[in-house]
This record gives structure tokens, C-alpha cells and sequence, in this order.
């Protein structure tokens, strides 16, 4: 395995010589090859990446992206690596670890602030930071493993809110007009757990998100898990605070800890159906979890179809399994391979196809190339 750089992109800086790069160490960016990818995701699984490196600005970034055109190489960005799976191959492309940082924080009328934090940002800091200030918006999402970047693509969302209700724009390198543009909220196209970066797959790459969040907001605490927790403590006006911290002991009690276990979270998006299909399913299972979206369609809960259909909850495969307190939840033993998470996944869909007529489709993105 070659773990040597093979290039060296340089901003602003002289020629370089040995000690010169040894100086200017802030200004360079390597372009390295044949790096181990697992070690960058929270699967901890999947092959080496052809080309690796970590941007740390827009500029890093362009130059990025230009060596991988000029090399034709087909370009994975990873924030977090908490939502993807790549194969036991590798990645024959370029890996941009995207590590761009900065919060930008700015007040404005009737308490509204707005905060543009770079695309590397890790998420729990953001939602962390926005609480401790008093701001409203992004409490319900409190430890999401991942970064600030990641949050458009996949329209993060938990206990009865989406992201894309306070985000506002999106800035991104345009790989096809070669240029950064500003995307609107409506430009993303956002939907469950999916937006327009998700379609035109690897045409964007996001340096900067910009939230608008408020400080005279209200706390939404009508998701069941929320509810029954603060009647538990019989409180019935949680604060901003308040929220935060029940999300964080929710999913702390429900979701592995990500330090032990490879997993990705949600394995699958929850399938939304029919009206006249849930009704078709209700007779034949009066007790399935069904929500009215706003057009009438119903999403219900695949965790609750794995778990009392297919008796999938804790199932586990060699190294691969669901969790044991949430069967959407798929998670790896050391050691285990894409293949087999692949092959897991499989069985899951053909228990659930079985039961219920419905194609389930992935929530994780799939890196191969
Ligand atoms: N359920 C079961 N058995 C299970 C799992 C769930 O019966 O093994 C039932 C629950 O009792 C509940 C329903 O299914 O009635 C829904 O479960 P839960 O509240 O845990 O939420 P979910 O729909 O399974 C979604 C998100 C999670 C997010 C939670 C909480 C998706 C794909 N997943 O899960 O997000 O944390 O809601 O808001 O929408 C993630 O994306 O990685 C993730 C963890």
C-alpha cells in the first residue's frame, strides 16, 4: 500500500523545497493515494480510496476538483462518513474529505440570526453552540453523528423536525458551470430524507450552509418519544434546553454508541405509501405505525415492520445485525465487510417485501466506483 503524497497544491507560496513545505505547512494540501477510507466512516468498513484529501477551504477545494478533472477521476466527498457505506474495493476515484470550518453568526430583525458554519463543521457543535445562545430550530436534532455539510444532502431529521425548515441557503462548488453558487431553500428541493443534491448526484459540493434560527421561537414536543418523556418527569413546559437534553438521553437509550459499534443509523428511509395501501395493511395489521403526510400519502414506521413482521430486531447475520433496541438500525462486528452488510440489507428487503408488499429503499448512501 502507497501511502506517499503524490501532490502538493499550493496557495500563495514560493517554490518548495523540504523545509519551505515544512513551513508553509497550513498553506499546502496533499493529494495522497491509496488511504484506507473505513477509518474516515462510522461503519469503520470499506477498501482504500485511489486519491485522498482534506480541503480545508473553497480553495483547497477548486484545486481539488481540478486535479480530479484533469485526471478524470469520478470524486466521493465525505464529511462525517456517518451515512455511508463503501465497498470492500474501495473507491477508485477521488475522496475529498471535506473539512472546511467557521461559524458566522448575524442578528437581524424581530430575533431572527442567522449562522453560515462551513460545510466541515461538525454538526453537534452547531446544534450545541445555537442552544447555549438561546436560538430555536435545531434542538430536535441533537446528536446527529456527522457534519454541517451532510445536513442538506440528506435532509437530517428526528423527533418531528427536518433541517430544511431552518435552512435558508446553500453555498456550493458547481462541478459542471466550474463556478460557487447560492442555493435557496426551494433550490434544494427538499423532501423526507432526500433534496435535489441527492439526484444530481456529484454536481455539487457544499462549502457553507447558512440556518435561520430564532430567538423567540417554541419548542416542538409533539413526537411520541418527547411526549411521553417529559410526562414521565412531569413536565409539561420544557425549555430549549430542556428539549436538547431529552433528545440526547432518547437516543442515547434507543441508538448504539457510535464509538462501539460500526452502524450508519437508520439503515432505511421509514416507506411512505398509499392512502388506500395503508388501509389495505391496516386490515391485515391493525396495529402498524402510520403518519398523514401533508398529501395525503402515509409514512409508516419500518422500524416497527422489522421488529413485529419480520422478527428482525437483534437478527444477526455472521458480523452484521439490527440492533437490539431499534431494528432500523443496522450494525457491523470489527471485521465485518461491505459485502456482508450488502447481503444483510438484502434479507431485510425480502423479509419486508414478503410481509408487505413494499420495496424498502436505503437511507445509507452506497459508495462504490
Ligand atoms: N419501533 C418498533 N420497533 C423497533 C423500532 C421502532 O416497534 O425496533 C416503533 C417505535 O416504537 C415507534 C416507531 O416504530 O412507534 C418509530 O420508531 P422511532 O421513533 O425510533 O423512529 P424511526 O422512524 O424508526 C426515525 C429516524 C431516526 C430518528 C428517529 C427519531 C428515519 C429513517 N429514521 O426513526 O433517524 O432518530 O426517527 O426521530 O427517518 C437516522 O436517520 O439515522 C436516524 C436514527
Amino acid at each position: 500500500m502507497e501511502l506517499t503524497p503524490v501532490a502538493v497544491i499550493r496557495h500563495n507560496v514560493g517554490p518548495i523545497d523540504g523545509l519551505f513545505l515544512f513551513d508553509t505547512l497550513a498553506l499546502i494540501m496533499l493529494i495522497q493515494k491509496n488511504i484506507p477510507i473505513a477509518q474516515y466512516t462510522t461503519f469503520k468498513i470499506g477498501g482504500p480510496a485511489r486519491y485522498f484529501c482534506a480541503v480545508k477551504n473553497e480553495d483547497d477545494l477548486l484545486e481539488a476538483v481540478k486535479f480530479s478533472k484533469e485526471k478524470k477521476l469520478p470524486i466521493l466527498v465525505i464529511g462525517g462518513g456517518s451515512n455511508l457505506l463503501v465497498a470492500d474495493s474501495g473507491f477508485n476515484g477521488m475522496v475529498i474529505r471535506n473539512e472546511i470550518k467557521g461559524k458566522d453568526w448575524k442578528e437581524g430583525n424581530d430575533g431572527i440570526v442567522t449562522v453560515t458554519a462551513g460545510a466541515g463543521e461538525d454538526w453537534e457543535g452547531l446544534v450545541k453552540e445555537s442552544v447555549d445562545r438561546g436560538l430555536y430550530g435545531l434542538e430536535g436534532l441533537s446528536s446527529i453523528p456527522g457534519t454541517v455539510g451532510a445536513s442538506p444532502v440528506q435532509n437530517i431529521g428526528a423527533y418531528g423536525v427536518d433541517v430544511s425548515h431552518a435552512i435558508k441557503s446553500v453555498r456550493a462548488f458547481d462541478t459542471t458551470a466550474l463556478g460557487f453558487v447560492s442555493l435557496s431553500n426551494e433550490d434544494c428541493g427538499f423532501t423526507y430524507r432526500d433534496s435535489m443534491f441527492k439526484h444530481e448526484k456529484g454536481r455539487y459540493i457544499i462549502s457553507a450552509v447558512t440556518y435561520e434560527l430564532s430567538k423567540n421561537g417554541k419548542v416542538s414536543v409533539e413526537y411520541k418519544d418527547l411526549k411521553d418523556y417529559f410526562a414521565k418527569k412531569g413536565n409539561s413546559q420544557p425549555t430549549l434546553k430542556d428539549v436538547r437534553e431529552a433528545v440526547i438521553e432518547i437516543r442515547k437509550n434507543k441508538l448504539p454508541d457510535w464509538t462501539d459499534w460500526g452502524t450508519a443509523g437508520s439503515f432505511f428511509k421509514n416507506p411512505v405509501v398509499s392512502a388506500q395501501k395503508f388501509t389495505e395493511l391496516k386490515k391485515l395489521y391493525p396495529e402498524l405505525p402510520g403518519f398523514t403526510e401533508q398529501d395525503g400519502h402515509v409514512k409508516l414506521s419500518l422500524g416497527w415492520i422489522l421488529d413485529k413482521l419480520c422478527n428482525a430486531k437483534g437478527l444477526t447475520i455472521g458480523n452484521v445485525g439490527t440492533y437490539e433496541k431499534q431494528a432500523l438500525v443496522v450494525v457491523a462486528k470489527p471485521g465485518a465487510t461491505a459485502q456482508e452488510v450488502l447481503d444483510f440489507s438484502n434479507e431485510l428487503m425480502r423479509r419486508v417485501k414478503d410481509k408487505t408488499g413494499i420495496e424498502i429503499e436505503g437511507e445509507v448512501e452506497w459508495a462504490v466506483a
